[in-house]
């Protein structure tokens, strides 16, 4: 298999809007990602994936762009991304941008056109019907919006200000086509390619994800964008099975580098129920069937992965499958320790490497994004009490990974100097905040740094076969095998001790968070215990 610097590389996602506020706005900017770059080649990430900063109205937080070549003004300007990019490149790190080219916003001047004239070209960039069907949207109604003036209805699979887009018409897809190519002239090392399995959708029949010419456009994409430049694309792919993951990323099929894939994710939530309906606990036995599942069936070679516990859409994954108590600090290394020694590219949510948690919002003013309040207006209708309905906004409501970064113990967290900020400081940033972090050897942080190291290094991370070991339910331990040479990695998902029993003559420390000479002699794990082991 061909080797490229993403099979290597660590990615670090970036939230702008909440990462750092350098002028006093409450908001965060680009100077403020400039300013911490620092931070991050501490950190030793590879690459940072840039959430959308393109002009933007803001409906839902720049995944609604009315402009693709220029920056929202509350970010900074071209002038600021273009030192962003340089500075970045001076510490050795790629930016990534965010690619949202199944809608655009309604504020497009593509939009704008086809509204105001119906006879216009633009027109077709964008999906029409005299009536509407029942597709809904996953912001919550229907996902048919009238248009008055022209006596039709527009699709809009997110919110009534982001119009998808009409990848049937040839000449939208070349204009996206030359708008990636220019980006790339910029210098970018890739996408993460928003929502992407629904540009091939046929509303007509109802079908969004996964319909038929999806593959057929990426493949146009790779040739017109992609084709030779060795960059890093990640498609957003809800409905991926592995056998789908290897349509988009085999080497052959020059689509995608990589997918996200979310069948783990789907834990969060009780089965064949809607998002706000929350698993109480995670099922171990599950998770461990599809980790298995996709570490063993997307071969090497035959497609890659990503892995991850967090992004911007999801809640803290400690607040949901972790600790926050007295085990904050060993519950965040052990589920690191699980995800980062798989095979995949990982990444890392901002805030994820200092164990940041879900907020305590109390009600819904606090609450900025568009889909939790859509659902909490549609849940009232229903006749559901604001008492469960803030539960499940608490629990799995997406501000929670938004709320600003914890920088200190300081005003506003070290995030902003304003007097308020776009959505509330954690009150925990007393105790949890990078300062604290990085002046503790102990701390998760230092975790983390290890394991974006190993992934660098060790080629048996990429290469190594994974096999499930039999163990008590709460524990999860792989081995992971290439040539001579199998590393055991054992991490217990509980507060509470497990047994664990396994024959080891000699051994070298990778990682851990506790003594795994005392786990192997006593058999048995303590609550949270994670290690992995070079076996002979
Ligand atoms: C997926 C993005 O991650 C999410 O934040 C956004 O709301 C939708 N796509 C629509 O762009």
């Amino acid at each position: 298999m061909k080797k490229h610097w993403w099979h290597k590389a660590t990615i670090y996602q970036i939230y702008p809007k909440s990462f750092m506020d350098s002028n006093g706005d409450g908001i965060g900017d680009l100077r403020g990602i400039i300013n911490k770059l620092d931070y991050l080649q501490k950190l030793g990430i590879t690459a940072v994936w840039l959430s959308p900063v393109y002009q933007s109205p803001m409906d839902d937080n720049g995944y609604d762009i009315s402009d693709y070549e220029a920056i929202a003004e509350i970010f900074g300007d071209m002038a600021d991304m273009e030192e962003l990019l340089d500075e970045a490149q001076k510490r050795g790190i790629r930016i990534i941008m965010d690619l949202v080219v199944n809608h655009t916003s309604d504020e497009h001047a593509w939009f704008v056109e086809a509204r105001q004239n119906p006879d216009s070209p633009k027109r077709d960039y964008y999906i029409w019907r005299d009536e509407p069907n029942a597709l809904v949207s996953t912001f919550s109604g229907s996902a048919w919006e009238y248009d008055e003036a022209s006596g039709q209805y527009y699709l809009h699979l997110f919110s009534k200000k982001q119009p998808d887009l009409n990848w049937e018409n040839e000449e939208l897809r070349q204009k996206i086509y030359d708008m990636m190519n220019c980006w790339i002239d910029k210098g970018v090392a890739g996408f993460r390619m928003d929502v992407i399995d629904l540009i091939g959708k046929i509303p007509d029949q109802e079908i969004t994800g996964n319909g038929p010419k999806l593959h057929d456009y990426l493949k146009e994409m790779h040739q017109a964008s992609l084709l030779n430049k060795d960059l890093l694309t990640v498609g957003e792919t809800w409905g991926a099975t592995p056998e789908i993951a290897k349509q988009y990323s085999n080497p052959d099929n020059q689509e995608l580098s990589m997918v996200f894939q979310f069948e783990h994710i789907g834990l969060l939530f009780k089965p064949d129920s809607p998002k706000w309906d929350y698993a109480k606990e995670l099922d171990v036995a599950a998770l461990k069937r599809i980790f298995t599942k996709w570490q063993t069936e997307l071969e090497l070679g035959q497609g890659w992965n990503s892995l991850f516990w967090n992004n911007h859409d999801l809640p803290r994954v400690l607040s949901s499958w972790g600790n926050t108590g007295p085990y904050r600090e060993k519950s965040a290394k052990a589920l690191a320790i699980l995800l980062h020694l798989m095979r995949g590219t990982p990444y890392i949510y901002q805030g994820e490497e200092i164990g940041m948690t879900n907020y305590p919002f109390a009600d819904l003013s606090q609450i900025e994004d568009i889909e939790s309040i859509n659902y909490a207006k549609e849940a009232l209708e229903k006749g559901q009490s604001m008492e469960s309905i803030m539960d499940s906004i608490r629990q799995i409501g997406r501000d929670n990974a938004r709320t600003p970064m914890q920088w200190t113990d300081g005003h506003q967290a070290g995030f902003s100097s304003a007097e308020k900020t776009w959505l509330p400081v954690h009150p925990n940033h007393e105790d949890i905040n990078v300062e604290a972090a990085l002046a503790n050897p102990d701390s998760i942080f230092y975790t983390y740094q290890k394991l974006v190291a190993l992934r660098k290094e060790e080629d048996w991370l990429i290469d190594g076969d994974f096999e499930l070991l039999e163990t008590a339910d709460k524990v999860f331990a792989y081995q992971r095998t290439t040539g001579d040479k199998s590393y055991l990695v054992v991490v217990n998902l509980s507060d509470q001790a497990q047994p664990f029993e396994f024959e080891v003559s000699s051994k070298e420390t990778i990682i851990s968070n506790t003594q795994e000479v005392k786990v192997l002699e006593s058999k048995t794990l303590q609550a949270w215990d994670a290690f992995c082991i070079a076996l002979d």
